[in-house]
């Protein structure tokens, strides 16, 4: 009798991540990513194609759920065709609906919140093999911290490392608090051991995420001036970032570092939401506009050529003319580098939601237009005065038709170079800026002979393309 063979079932589903949201979320569609490619999961490139499509959603404002809502209906087809496809979501919007998601949209299998990620394997097992609809979405809110190495495998030369989840400040526009819990920080040790194995895959910048960042370390003695001192430190890391700094924590201590610390770059995310007192009194943000600019005043005397970013939130409930002047004022004078400029969105359960007041939807959108021309323009003018200079970027990737190269230099400005081949990616290199504009800076490889070929192939879709993602 020919003897049988016994091997371990091998999984052949491909997978298909799709990430709406912030940066957190792209670092947990990250780590899901290696979760189920250890558990054998092949990706495919391709939504429809996938057996299991995993979308990783966001709530921060009513149109964001709105994107899964509308995708979830273009996939109800797909699913009655292939029953054997598998539906999930995991993210803000599977913690904030929970079981409610998985009752109004029959054709979906799985609900997992932020805290269950670690756990996506086991849950897809249960629907696959065990036939099963399920819903995950309990918080972790035992005590101030914890512990998930990040484990992700192909890291890329900049990578996003997320080192304290939840948020204690409860804005009162503000769902975060709602959807990912109470604050609780990582250990340095963790952290630095997970950036020493980033930098050993070739990463050479770390952004750390936070959504109140400057707080990380609440409850367990740590503070995150310790963490850069220790990333400071890891051989081959050369460039360290953080984010999101809210501009009542962020100390001097930490705004001293951008003078003294070589490896963390001159740029900050550093939101206002609004330039009037009355305004942030509403929105709970416990600051006033003379302390928010008394902070930008610190960090470019510690950093002369920083790059300051913001978000801006237009049309909160009760927003006179004047309020929005105030905003208008600040944008002007702090001359940001970047910014993402909102519509306030009422989210169910916030505070603002039961305020009354809201600013019709067609002053809200004059807001946001008035707003976006003071941005640009200083935008345009700082990008300006980068032309003939030669600048260090890190070059990340390739543009889908393979004209281009694009990296960032420390300000996190996008920088698009013409002359160089995939060898650059992952490495620093000297750029001569030759044009910009609103969205990015281009130019040559100070190393290489210019080619100025590709240099006017690339003319025509260069400037629509590659903004960063609001989050
Ligand atoms: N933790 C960060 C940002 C979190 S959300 C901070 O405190 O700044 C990202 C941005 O979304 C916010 O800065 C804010 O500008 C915007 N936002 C949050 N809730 C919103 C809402 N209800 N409507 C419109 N914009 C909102
Ligand atoms: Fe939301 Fe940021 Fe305020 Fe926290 S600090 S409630 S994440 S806006
Ligand atoms: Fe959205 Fe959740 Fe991030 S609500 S902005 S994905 S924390």
């Amino acid at each position: 009798m020919q003897r049988q063979l016994y091997t371990q079932p091998i999984n052949t589903k491909s997978l298909h991540i799709k990430t709406f949201g912030c940066q957190m979320n792209v670092y947990d569609s990250n780590r899901m990513q290696s979760i189920l490619t250890a558990k054998g999961f092949r990706a495919e490139p391709e939504l429809r194609n996938a057996d299991v499509i995993l979308i990783n959603t966001c709530s921060i404002r009513d149109k964001s759920e709105h994107k899964l809502l509308s995708l979830l209906g273009e996939l109800k087809g797909l699913k009655e065709k292939d029953p054997k496809k598998v539906i999930a979501v995991s993210g803000c919007m599977g913690q904030r609906m929970g079981r409610a998601l998985l009752q109004r949209v029959p054709h979906l299998d799985l609900v997992l919140g932020p805290d269950a990620i670690d756990r996506v394997g086991e849950l897809l097992d249960g629907v696959i093999h065990g036939g099963q609809r399920l819903v995950e979405a309990k918080f972790d809110n035992e005590g101030r911290s914890y512990s998930q190495p990040c484990n992700v495998h192909r890291a890329k030369p900049a990578e996003l490392l997320t080192i304290v989840k939840g948020c204690d400040h409860f804005c009162t526009y503000c769902i975060v608090p709602f959807v990912r819990g109470r604050e609780k920080s990582r250990s340095i040790e963790e952290i630095v051991q997970d950036v020493k194995n980033f930098v050993a895959q070739g990463t050479t910048d770390i952004t750390f995420l936070g959504q109140n960042i400057n707080t990380y370390g609440k409850g367990t003695g740590q503070k995150l001036s310790e963490l850069i001192e220790a990333a400071n430190q890891v051989k081959g890391l050369e460039r360290i970032r953080y984010l999101t700094s809210h501009p009542r924590d962020l100390g001097e201590d930490l705004i001293n570092q951008f003078g003294t610390i070589e490896k963390l770059c001159p740029q900050l995310h550093l939101p206002f939401q609004s330039g009037s007192d009355r305004i942030l009194k509403a929105m709970s943000r416990l600051y006033n506009q003379e302390l928010y600019l008394k902070k930008i005043e610190l960090l470019r005397k510690a950093s002369p050529h920083m790059a300051i970013s913001t978000d801006v939130i237009v049309g909160f409930p009760g927003e006179t003319d004047e309020d929005f002047e105030a905003t208008l004022k600040v944008l002007d004078e702090v001359k940001f580098s970047g910014a993402f400029l909102f519509k306030y969105s009422p989210r169910p359960g916030t505070k603002a939601a039961e305020f009354g007041a809201e600013v019709p939807e067609n002053i809200k959108d004059e807001r946001l237009a008035r707003s976006q021309k003071i941005l640009n323009h200083h935008i345009e003018v700082e990008n300006k005065n980068y032309l003939n200079t030669v600048i260090p970027v890190l070059i990340e990737s390739m543009d889908k038709k393979k004209q281009y190269f694009s990296g960032r230099n420390p300000q996190n400005k996008l920088v698009h170079v013409m002359n160089i081949g995939d060898a650059s990616i992952g490495k620093i290199i000297d750029v001569e800026i030759t044009d910009t504009n609103v969205s990015c800076l281009k130019g040559f490889y100070v190393g290489a002979p210019k080619n100025e070929i590709n240099y006017r192939r690339i003319e025509n879709h260069i400037s629509s393309s590659l903004s960063p993602t609001p989050n």
